[in-house]
C-alpha cells in the first residue's frame, strides 16, 4: 500500500517528541488495563482514556480519523480491530483488545494491548500471550535485522513455534494479513507497511530515524476477516477469537527504543538478547 512512498526519517530531537506521545499512550492504556473488568462498559473505558490523554495535554488521534467516533478502538472476542466503544458490557472470560493513539506537539504514538478478563479460557490466554510474544519478536527484529521484512519473518516464526508447541490446542493460528503495521510520525499512518508474515519483498533497509508501529493480530482460527455494517469493526470470518498487540518503535543510531513502553522495552527485550539504545 505504501510501497513506493517516501519514508519520513526522524531526527533524534523528533524521536524525543514522539517519546512524549508514546508515554501518554502508555499511561492511557495502563489506566484502561486497571479498569477493565466484568460489568464495565467499553464506553467507560473510552472515557477514561480520553481523560488521561487530555490531562497530559495531548490529543486523541483516532477521534475524527476518517470520521472514527471514539478515542479508543475496543475489539472484543471475535472482533480483531477497530471495534467502537459503546454500551457493551464486558464479561468474565472476554478477550478485549484496546488500541490507543495520541498526539503531542504534532507527533503520534500508537499502541495496543489485549486483556483477557478472569475466568479465561486457557486457549484464549495462550492466544493473547502468543500475540504479545510475536510483537516482541517483531520488535527485536528491528534491532537485529537488516531490512524491515525481518519483522514479519520473526512474527511468523514465533507463531509457527507456538502452534507447534501445542499452544493453540494443536490447531494453527491465523495471522491477519489485511491489516498491518505502519510508519508513524507526523501522521498516525505513514509508509512503510510493516507486515506480520514472510514476504518476497524484503522491504526498506532498517536505518536510524525509521519509526514504525509493529502490530501483529492473531486469531485462533482462519485468518480471514470481515467488516461489520458499522463500517469499522473488523471480525474474524469464522467467529474465532482474536488478539492484537502493538507498540511504536524508533530505530536509532545505537539500537531501538520502544516509544510506547514505559521502560523503552528494556525488560521485554532483555530475554531476547536485545539491549535498548540510550535515548539521546
Ligand atoms: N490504531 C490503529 C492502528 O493501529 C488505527 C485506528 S483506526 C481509527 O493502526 F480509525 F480508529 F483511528
Ligand atoms: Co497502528
Amino acid at each position: 500500500m505504501f510501497g513506493r512512498e517516501r519514508i519520513e526519517y526522524k531526527t533524534p530531537e523528533q524521536v524525543l517528541l514522539m517519546r512524549r506521545a508514546g508515554l501518554v499512550v502508555a499511561e492511557a492504556l495502563s489506566a484502561v488495563r486497571a479498569a477493565a473488568a466484568p460489568g464495565v462498559t467499553t464506553a467507560s473505558l473510552d472515557a477514561l482514556a480520553a481523560t488521561v490523554i487530555g490531562d497530559h495535554g495531548a490529543t486523541p488521534s483516532f477521534l475524527g480519523y476518517h470520521g472514527y467516533p471514539a478515542t479508543l478502538c475496543i475489539s472484543v472476542n471475535d472482533e480483531i480491530v477497530h471495534g467502537i466503544p459503546g454500551p457493551r458490557v464486558l464479561h468474565a472470560g472476554d478477550v478485549v483488545s484496546v488500541d490507543c493513539g495520541a498526539i503531542v506537539a504534532g507527533w503520534h504514538g500508537d499502541s495496543a494491548v489485549t486483556i483477557v478478563l478472569d475466568e479465561a479460557d486457557a486457549l484464549d490466554e495462550a492466544l493473547a500471550t502468543t500475540t504479545e510474544r510475536a510483537l516482541w519478536a517483531g520488535i527485536a527484529a528491528l534491532a537485529t535485522g537488516a531490512r524491515l521484512g525481518a519483522v514479519g519473518e520473526a512474527v511468523e516464526a514465533l507463531v509457527d513455534e507456538a502452534q507447534s508447541a501445542g499452544l493453540n490446542g494443536g490447531a494453527r493460528y491465523g495471522i491477519v494479513q489485511e491489516y498491518v503495521g505502519h510508519g508513524i510520525g507526523t501522521a498516525m499512518h505513514q509508509p512503510p507497511d510493516v507486515l506480520n508474515y514472510r514476504a518476497r519483498d524484503r522491504g526498506p533497509a532498517l536505518r536510524p530515524g525509521l519509526c514504525v508501529a509493529v502490530e501483529p493480530m492473531l486469531v485462533r482460527g482462519s485468518r480471514f476477516t470481515r467488516e461489520l455494517d458499522d463500517e469499522w469493526t473488523v471480525v474474524t470470518d469464522d467467529g474465532s477469537r482474536a488478539a492484537h498487540w502493538e507498540h511504536s518503535v524508533a530505530v536509532l543510531e545505537d539500537g531501538i527504543w520502544v516509544l510506547t513502553a514505559f521502560d523503552g522495552g528494556a525488560a521485554a527485550l532483555e530475554p531476547l538478547g536485545v539491549t535498548i539504545a540510550p535515548l539521546l
